[in-house]
């Protein structure tokens, strides 16, 4: 972390902070329904009112292309994020920048906490417009960024006001970086890569990458099926990319190349339809019928898995094994992420989890607060393991 600031480098006591955050959380009918952003971003606004900050949140929600669009609006969030902070007041300005963000930025008294509107009710935030950014930095002192989840974009409030002001990163931000910094810069090895969901097209620079960085990497989910496609494996009726096997094939190259053992199911269960509860069965990989899906890995596929996490010292995990949303087909994702948690409870492993379906997944395995850390990024998770530099990051360092 001595690449960056944190809290830590700042007096913010009378002085207004403004401070990104991702309040990009899903809801329904006005109400938010899951406020895992909310809570993670919570301590360091509660850092910084209790400091005495005037603490000024400012945040993207949807994607409402550079128009004021009332379907977008933060508001909502309000009481969702003042129940994260234990009750405190929020106060909520119409406007991210101009005079209804100025008279509510000087309404605020030390310690008091305010949320902007939308940034992305303006062209100029999803531009990277400078323009826009002075509007944005004129309301405040110093600027900490708290949205790694939206640090792959090089938007206003994340890239051209960190140059603007002094700044830091916050909390969560650094809680993010430590822990992908501790799974894949300088990991405990062996490291094991857990990589499952739908496509390897999406995950192409991701797999790539990671080959030449982890001690194994284990294939899960349709993905796994193009790879065994790949290697003249039937794979019947399942999903697979059959125009990836060249890609995959070179994947599979350069995991040889680097000494990175590549591990594919042996055994898949099957089924003739895509739907919960579904008849099925455990076959080996290479005698799947023509006329059959390969929905789950196997449980020999699971033995296999366990004994290699056993010796494992870091997992990383990205996307589940089968389609974990329909019973029974979590099977092999719940066993290897409750595997994961047990070893991690018993300080045998450090085990970090990202990605979009990731934590769904593992939500849904009733794991997700056993593992050493599960991100709040989907997006910019998958880039990190890309290898890229995301742009809010960049502009933070020193
Ligand atoms: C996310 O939810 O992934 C982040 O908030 C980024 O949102 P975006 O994909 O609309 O940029
Ligand atoms: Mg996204």
């Amino acid at each position: 972390m001595s690449d960056f600031r944190t809290l830590d480098d700042f007096e913010v006591g009378g002085k207004t902070v403004l401070v990104r955050g991702d309040l990009n959380v899903p809801m329904k009918d006005g109400t938010v329904t899951d406020t895992t952003r909310l809570d993670r971003l919570a301590p360091t606004l509660l850092e910084l009112a209790d400091k005495g900050a005037k603490v000024v949140v400012l945040s993207h929600f949807g994607r409402p292309k550079g128009k004021a669009d009332p379907g977008f609006s933060l508001k909502p969030v309000v009481p969702a994020l003042e129940k994260a902070l234990g009750g405190r007041p929020v106060a909520f300005a119409e406007d991210c920048v101009g005079p209804a963000a100025e008279a509510a930025v000087g309404r605020l008294s030390d310690g008091g906490i305010l949320l902007l509107e939308n940034v992305r009710f303006h062209p100029g935030e999803e531009k990277n417009d400078e323009e826009f950014a002075r509007g944005l930095a004129a309301l405040g002192d110093i600027y900490i960024n708290d949205a790694f989840s939206a640090a792959h974009r090089a938007h206003a409030s994340t890239e051209a006001i960190a140059r603007l002001l002094p700044s830091a990163a916050g909390r969560l931000m650094q809680a993010e970086l430590e822990a992908l910094s501790r799974a894949l810069e300088k990991p405990a090895r062996p490291v094991v890569a857990v990589v499952g969901g739908a496509k390897i097209s999406t995950k192409l620079d991701l797999l790539g990458n990671l080959v030449g960085k982890v001690d194994m990497l284990v294939l899960g989910g349709g993905m796994a099926n193009t790879f065994l496609h790949a290697k003249g494996v039937n794979v019947g009726a399942s999903l697979a990319e059959k125009d990836m096997a060249d890609a995959a094939r070179e994947i599979m190259g350069k995991a040889d190349a680097a000494g990175c053992e590549l591990l594919l199911p042996v055994d898949g269960i099957v089924a003739a339809e895509f739907k919960a509860g579904a008849e099925s069965h455990d076959v080996p990989i290479d005698q799947v019928p023509d006329d059959r899906m390969i929905l789950d890995i196997g449980p020999k596929s699971v033995e296999m898995l366990s004994l290699k996490i056993q010796g494992a010292k870091t997992v990383l995990w990205n996307g589940p094994l089968g389609a974990f949303e329909i019973e029974p087909f979590d099977a092999g994702t719940n066993a290897v992420a409750g595997l994961v948690a047990a070893l991690t409870k018993e300080g045998r492993l450090l085990s970090v989890a990202g990605g979009g379906d990731t934590v769904a997944a593992l939500g849904k395995a009733g794991v997700e607060d056993a593992f050493s850390y599960v991100s709040t990024a989907g997006g910019a998770f998958l880039e990190w393991l890309e290898g890229k530099e995301l742009p809010g990051v960049a502009a933070l360092r020193r």
